[in-house]
């Protein structure tokens, strides 16, 4: 088997855990990383045995043998490193949100279609076996047309700290880091309706006002984000996330269908309990239909082996670029509805 070389962009922290999943795939090598700190590339050449380290991107790009880069550099600082590297000619699978703005996530797309190459955004959890199961579930038809969503990721207390706080870095704050695992995961069950409206609030009051961590106090980016979205199918859907709340829980991950609903929960993508569960109706007959034993699954090795393995073989992206970006086109609208008071703002697909 062909051993596909590949070059890292950001050696922080989790690019240690595509480091140790890489570094267990057969036929894939990181043979050179960059990073502006030195002693974050001092520590991948150590534990990773990653022989070429360069301060500068660009320059590790030249590198004609590398054939894909992982960008796992903050959120406001993917685009640059992935345009870059599509333009080199390279593959690339970037950590998840794709961009802290749509433009930024839409150059992406762009240089992804125009240089023809994988772009691959790492949403792990479509590789979890509960989505999975409620992907077939609604894929075999049973919902019928989906017309109404909630979709959660929520935290009580479950601020990150250092560069996801910073305005600089990370552009934005619970709706990029966790809300877009609930975004990613409505759309993709509800087949990525193209959405034409949002109205949506955002704020950051309980982290700078907070009682329980003063570093927190310097969060420049939202901890609370709720969006209003509609759909051109004439779907519906209600999103909401948070990092911390006076609250258990903001409710659950819920979609109905014209035949029958479905409730979601897992990790990010919060449900009253984990597990899919079906609410339908047969022969005048209530039912509900449970899957709650899952086996677990390690979504890091799923998604790197996936990528890899598109690389070798030429397939597609494992993970459609356009459909994460329609994420980055309702937490836009979610963030300009909101700096305009909360009222209703259009909002465009990026075309190419
Ligand atoms: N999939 C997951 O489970 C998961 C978990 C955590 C973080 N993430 C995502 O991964 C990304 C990175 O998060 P992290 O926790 O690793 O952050 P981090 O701050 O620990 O690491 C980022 C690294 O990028 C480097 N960097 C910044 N700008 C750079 C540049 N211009 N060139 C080269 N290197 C640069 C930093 O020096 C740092 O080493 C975020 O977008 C985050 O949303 C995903």
């Amino acid at each position: 088997m062909r051993t596909v070389k590949l070059g890292l962009i950001g050696a922080g922290g989790i690019a240690q855990a595509h480091c140790g999943t890489l570094a267990n795939i057969e036929g894939a090598e990181i043979i050179a990383a960059a990073d502006l700190v030195p002693a974050n590339l001092e520590r991948a050449q150590e534990r990773w045995g990653i022989k070429q380290t360069f301060s500068d991107y660009n320059e590790m790009l030249k590198l004609d043998e590398i054939e894909a880069v992982y960008v796992c550099t903050p959120t406001g600082v993917h685009a640059a490193p992935t345009v870059a590297a599509l333009n080199a000619g390279k593959h690339v699978f970037c950590e998840k949100p794709m961009e802290a703005t749509l433009n930024a996530a839409a150059s992406m797309w762009r240089a992804a279609k125009e240089n023809d190459k994988i772009l691959m955004i790492g949403l792990k959890l479509r590789y979890s076996a509960q989505v999975v199961k409620a992907k077939e579930v609604v894929d075999a038809g049973t919902l019928g047309d989906i017309y109404y969503v909630e979709t959660v990721a929520d935290r009580r207390r479950g601020n990150p700290g250092g560069s996801f706080i910073v305005k600089a870095t990370a552009g934005l704050g619970a709706s990029a880091d966790i809300g877009v695992y609930a975004l990613d995961t409505a759309l993709y069950l509800m087949g990525h309706p193209k959405p034409v409206a949002v109205s949506g609030i955002t704020s950051n009051y309980l982290s700078l006002h907070n009682t329980w961590n003063p570093a927190l106090k310097e969060t420049e980016v939202e901890d609370f984000g709720v969006g209003w979205v509609v759909f051109e199918n004439g779907a519906r859907m209600v999103f909401k996330t948070c990092w911390c709340m006076n609250m258990d829980s903001l409710g659950g991950t819920i979609f109905l269908g014209k035949k029958a609903g479905l409730r979601l929960g897992i990790g990010e993508v919060r449900g009253p309990e984990e597990g899919v569960r079906v609410y339908g109706d047969k022969d005048g007959e209530i039912y509900d239909q449970e899957f709650t034993e899952f086996e677990s699954v390690d979504v890091f090795r799923a998604e790197d082996t996936a990528f890899v393995d598109a690389v070798r073989e030429g397939k597609p992206s494992p993970i459609d670029p356009y459909g994460v970006m329609l994420t980055n086109v309702i937490i836009q609208g979610v963030i300009d509805s909101s700096n305009a008071g909360g009222r209703e703002v259009a909002v465009t697909v990026p075309t190419l």
